[in-house]
């Protein structure tokens, strides 16, 4: 089963997502308050994003072969929601099994080390393999149904992240608010990036559902995503 999927996201009027840009605008304020009322067990990001949640440390890579096969593994855990990065080549650097009170899981394809799933490991977080080297996302999402029993998720970025899923078809629901600032930054993030190198459609159809004023300045737009 493929776990009903909502993108969530925070956006300049001209669809740009770097909220660190719009000077005293708190977009992680305005971007968390709204994440936090939608029913979902969790959320999905890239490996970018994740990167804010993990160590800045350089992880201290070891040599040679660890015991580790190179299958799904589920940590042990007490927690009912996730995080999941998308990290296919092993980059991030794990200290705790936890990010806030979620429950983390990476998407890794068998590209990694046994040194990196045995750094997971030690770390208490879970894995799960997406693919040889690139990723199936279609497959993850039935894995976090199998493995977790997720039903219900979030899409939380960044660009490149939201358009792999978009791009596979696999978004249903749109959660986007716009916030007061022309951005205007040619070539950064924007809610959808899709390379322009691989398969793509031209667009996707949506469905308005709804439209509110957000704290009298934002406007919180829901769509569901026909195709
Ligand atoms: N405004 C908002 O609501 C919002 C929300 C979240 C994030 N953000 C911002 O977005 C920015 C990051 O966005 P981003 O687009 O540059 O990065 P991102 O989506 O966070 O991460 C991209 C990376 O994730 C991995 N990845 C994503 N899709 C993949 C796929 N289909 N297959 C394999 N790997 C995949 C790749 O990692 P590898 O490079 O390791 O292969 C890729 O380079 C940050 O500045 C963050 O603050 C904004």
């Amino acid at each position: 089963m493929k776990p009903y999927v909502i993108c969530h996201m925070v956006c300049s009027v001209d669809g740009r997502i770097l909220g660190q840009r719009w000077k005293s605008g708190g977009s992680a304020k305005v971007f968390e308050d709204t994440a936090a009322t939608i029913d979902s067990q969790g959320w999905i990001v890239g490996r970018k994003t994740m990167a804010e949640f993990c160590s800045k440390k350089p992880r201290r890579k070891r040599r040679g072969h660890f015991n580790v096969p190179k299958t799904d593994y589920v940590a042990p855990h007490t927690q009912k929601t996730f995080a999941v990065g998308l990290d296919p080549s092993g980059k991030l650097h794990w200290e705790t099994g936890n990010v806030d009170t979620e429950h983390a899981i990476m998407v890794v394809t068998e590209k990694v080390t046994t040194d990196y799933l045995d750094h997971l490991r030690k770390a208490g977080v879970s894995y799960i393999f997406g693919g040889t080297s690139a990723l199936d996302l279609g497959k993850v999402l039935q894995k976090l149904h199998k493995l977790f029993g997720v039903t219900r998720i979030t899409v939380q970025g960044g660009g490149s992240n939201n358009g792999s899923f978009l791009n596979e078809g696999l978004i249903d629901e749109l959660s986007l608010v716009v916030m007061p600032f022309a951005d205007g930054a040619a070539g950064t993030q924007s809610v959808f990036d899709i390379k322009a190198s691989g398969k793509r459609k031209l667009s996707h159809r949506l469905k308005l559902i709804s439209h509110e004023v957000y704290q009298s300045q934002h406007i919180w737009l829901k769509y569901a995503v026909l195709d």
